[in-house]
């Protein structure tokens, strides 16, 4: 028995913030951005627009290509660090949207590395009990609401949107196969957002000081990445008794192009063979891997049987990865 992907979906807004535009906001130019990130684009939310609304969107779409009904779902896993709200969990939100309502439904934080995390959770809950037949996986952000747009450090780096997977079980060979989750507090001072919990709960001086916003040191994020996603990689190709030669598609966080590329050359993984967006959308965080699943899985990119490896890194410091034969 195999948890299998059943459905992906995906939403974007429709809002873009360009690399001009971050021109006229901080001093920056689309030549450092592009060549030291290689992003060009982000969507922006906009007022009103929260991250349920996005997990909504793609949540139908995911639902509708796996032909399931929201009664049908059992548990709604939402990945994120930007809830729509502390309290209720915006899986609550995503299930009254969806009237989804036999679903159990909780959010998940392990920053951008979030949708890996509720991957392997929603497995070991459908291979683990009789309970668990349809478990929604989504990773969305409104990034946006938690970026300082005079911070040319950070600003020009991240997006939003979402992307969902319905997971269901079955026979065979498809479906995840292996997965890895790791974790190292040491470096959770890297990358944070120091204020809005009881750590420093919002005041006028935390608001004065800016403290709400994300703040990151860049240099030894990258490294982290750098070296972590071949670790990730290694731990569930072993794990499956399988090389990097057998992987079809190579789905890593989309945090900047050239921690991609380093991390494909440290795997001798060919660059055709590496999946990136990160051009249109910058980094979403939670929903990085799965838009970029969603876009691919639209364009029939990948045929039964192909193998996908997702490697995903972020705050926390976390780290995961997950091996998908695709296909029911
Ligand atoms: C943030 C990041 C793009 C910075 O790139 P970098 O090549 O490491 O650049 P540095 O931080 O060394 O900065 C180089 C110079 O560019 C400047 N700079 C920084 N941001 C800039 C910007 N947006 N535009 C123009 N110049 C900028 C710096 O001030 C520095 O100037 P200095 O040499 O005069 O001090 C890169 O470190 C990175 O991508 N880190 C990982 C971040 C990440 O992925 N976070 C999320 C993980 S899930």
């Amino acid at each position: 028995m195999k948890a299998q992907i059943l459905g992906t979906g995906y939403a974007v807004p429709e809002e873009i913030l360009s690399n001009a535009d971050l021109e006229k906001m901080v001093q920056t130019s689309d030549d450092w951005i592009v060549s030291r990130t290689g992003i060009r684009y982000r969507r922006i939310a906009g007022d009103g627009v929260a991250t349920s609304d996005l997990a909504y969107r793609a949540s139908r779409s995911a639902l509708e290509e796996a032909d399931i009904a929201p009664e049908e779902l059992d548990l709604i896993i939402v990945a994120t660090m930007t809830p729509d709200m502390p309290m209720p969990a915006t899986a609550c939100l995503l299930q009254h949207l969806l009237k989804a309502n036999s679903a159990a439904a909780f959010d998940l934080n392990a920053a951008c590395t979030g949708f890996i995390y509720a991957l392997a959770t929603a497995e070991n809950f459908l291979l683990g009990s009789d309970k668990y037949h349809h478990i929604l996986v989504v990773g969305a952000e409104v990034l946006s609401s938690v970026v300082d747009f005079t911070d040319r450090n950070t600003c020009i780096l991240f997006g939003d949107g979402a992307g969902a997977v319905l997971l269901g079980k079955g026979e065979g060979n498809n479906g995840i196969i292996a997965t890895y989750l790791g974790a190292d507090g040491r470096g959770s001072s890297l990358l944070t957002i120091p204020a809005g919990g009881s750590r420093h709960p919002a005041s006028q001086e935390t608001i004065d000081q800016r403290m709400h916003y994300m703040q990151m040191q860049g240099n030894e994020v990258y490294k982290f990445a750098v070296r972590s996603i071949p670790e990730c990689a290694g731990y569930v190709l072993d794990e499956a008794n399988l090389s990097t030669e057998d992987v079809d598609y190579f789905i890593m966080h989309q945090a900047n192009i050239r921690i991609l590329q380093a991390a494909a050359k440290k795997l001798k993984i060919p660059w055709e063979k590496v999946l990136v967006n990160i051009g249109e959308y910058g980094n979403v965080s939670a929903a990085s891997i799965p838009l970029v699943l969603g876009e691919a899985a639209e364009k029939n990119k990948f045929k039964t049987g192909d193998l996908l490896l997702l490697v995903g890194f972020g705050a926390g410091l976390t780290t995961g990865a997950a091996l998908v034969r695709w296909g029911r």
